[in-house]
């Protein structure tokens, strides 16, 4: 184990009915403006929205309301709800929906109290938030466990970049699995491979074999598959949703990294291939996650062995990266660059910007070269 700091700042309100007993205890200190941010929409026809602002009115808050907030959040987007925060003197964020309106709020959090450039600040000097607006958390689709950490990507159009960005982390989040059932049944999957690469990427990233992450990674790779399939068979089954909601809370929670390298090399292909593209995020992965795999699994025969037993019941290294793709095609995934849906044609010029402009991870299994990584790119077309 290397060293590490672990703390939790986070406190979860799982299962039915939990906005409700978490508003209830938590509105006495939320202030008195508080300003409700979410998507394009989905909440206000699935009735969450009407849900929320009850409970907000009937306790006597201002809401301020911050809409729009795209899939693949951009730093435009970021800059306009700290904008808002300072002019209605906002003094809670209540951010409603997937990983894309949570971390578009965790970046607005800690911009709004800050008098310099958040993002010139973090990538220049490399110093990050110490303090923000208090914010909340109501997941409406799970899959990217951003709830639990203070952790972003953004998309910076101007740089065409999407990256990490530190912001600020949720005191409490909402966790009900009733408010995901209206999640088409495509981003339901989609969320859920997320869940299973973020573990996939922890597991491989370091060589040791006996830590006890491990141990859990694997286990909520196998339970992620196991909850997947259930939805293959019935997308209603709530209780394999909610399954897959822990799941994706664990997975990201900070807990499997813990004193260890993590690899997330296919994480750093997809965000640039979403930088150029707009691509769905969890899709991305599983387009390249198994060519990723392809080229790599010799490096690291044991845990790809052990992986290949535990997750998909298969006995060598190379049967369970077969196993992985199958699970894509099963899963009714994309498997190639053509099915995802993109703003610009992706044709192989496209890939060489994303592979010479992608960050490079140097841990386990190995460091790949960039031409490497465009040859992975080229294979998933
Ligand atoms: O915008 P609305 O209308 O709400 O529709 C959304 C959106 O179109 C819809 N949706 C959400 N809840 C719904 C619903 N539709 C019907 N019923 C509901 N209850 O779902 C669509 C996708 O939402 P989004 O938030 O974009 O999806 P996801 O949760 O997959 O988040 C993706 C973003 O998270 C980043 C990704 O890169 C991407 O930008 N990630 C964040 C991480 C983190 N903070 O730890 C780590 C990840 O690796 C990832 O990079
Ligand atoms: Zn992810």
């Amino acid at each position: 184990m290397n060293k590490f700091i672990f703390s939790y700042p986070t406190k979860v309100y799982f299962g039915e009915g939990s906005a409700a007993q978490a508003l209830n205890a938590e509105l006495g200190r939320l202030g008195e403006t508080v300003m409700m941010a979410y998507g394009g929409g989905s909440m206000k026809r699935n009735g969450i929205y009407e849900e929320l602002n009850e409970l907000l009115t009937k306790a006597g808050k201002k809401v301020v309301e911050f809409s729009g907030i795209m899939p693949n959040p951009t730093y435009a987007k970021v800059q306009e709800g700290a904008a808002l925060v300072r002019a209605h003197h906002v003094d809670f964020i209540l951010a409603v929906g997937g990983g894309s309106v949570i971390d578009c709020c965790k970046v607005v959090s800690a911009q709004a109290v800050l008098d310099e450039d958040i993002w010139d600040m973090e990538y220049q000097k490399g110093q990050f938030p110490a303090a923000g607006i208090p914010m909340g958390a109501v997941v409406t689709a799970s899959g990217i466990g951003a709830e639990m950490n203070a952790g972003a990507v953004i998309t910076y159009e101007e740089k065409t970049w999407k990256g990490p960005i530190v912001g600020t982390s949720a005191s409490f989040a909402v966790l009900d699995p009733a408010y995901t059932m209206s999640v088409p049944p495509m981003q339901v999957m989609s969320g859920a491979f997320d869940t299973l690469s973020h573990a996939m990427e922890t597991y491989f990233g370091t060589s040791d074999s006996d830590n006890v992450s491990d141990d859990v990674a694997l286990a909520i790779m196998k339970n992620t598959v196991v909850n997947m399939r259930r939805l293959l068979k019935n997308v209603n089954d709530v209780q394999a949703r909610s399954n897959l909601m822990w799941d994706s809370a664990m997975a990201e929670n900070g807990i499997l990294k813990c004193g260890r390298l993590t690899d997330f090399q296919a994480h750093q292909m997809e965000h640039q291939l979403g930088a150029y593209t707009d691509c769905n995020h969890g899709q991305g992965l599983a387009v390249i996650q198994p060519v990723y795999y392809r080229h790599i699994w010799n490096d690291a025969q044991d845990k790809f062995a052990r992986f290949a037993k535990v997750v998909f019941g298969v006995d060598s290294a190379e049967a369970g990266v077969d196993a992985l793709e199958d699970f894509v095609k099963e899963c009714g995934l994309p498997v190639k660059m053509s099915q995802l849906k993109s703003t610009v044609e992706i044709t192989p010029e496209v890939l060489r910007k994303v592979a010479d402009t992608c960050s490079i991870i140097s841990s386990n299994p190995r460091p790949l070269s960039r031409d490497e990584i465009y040859e992975i790119l080229v294979e998933c077309l």
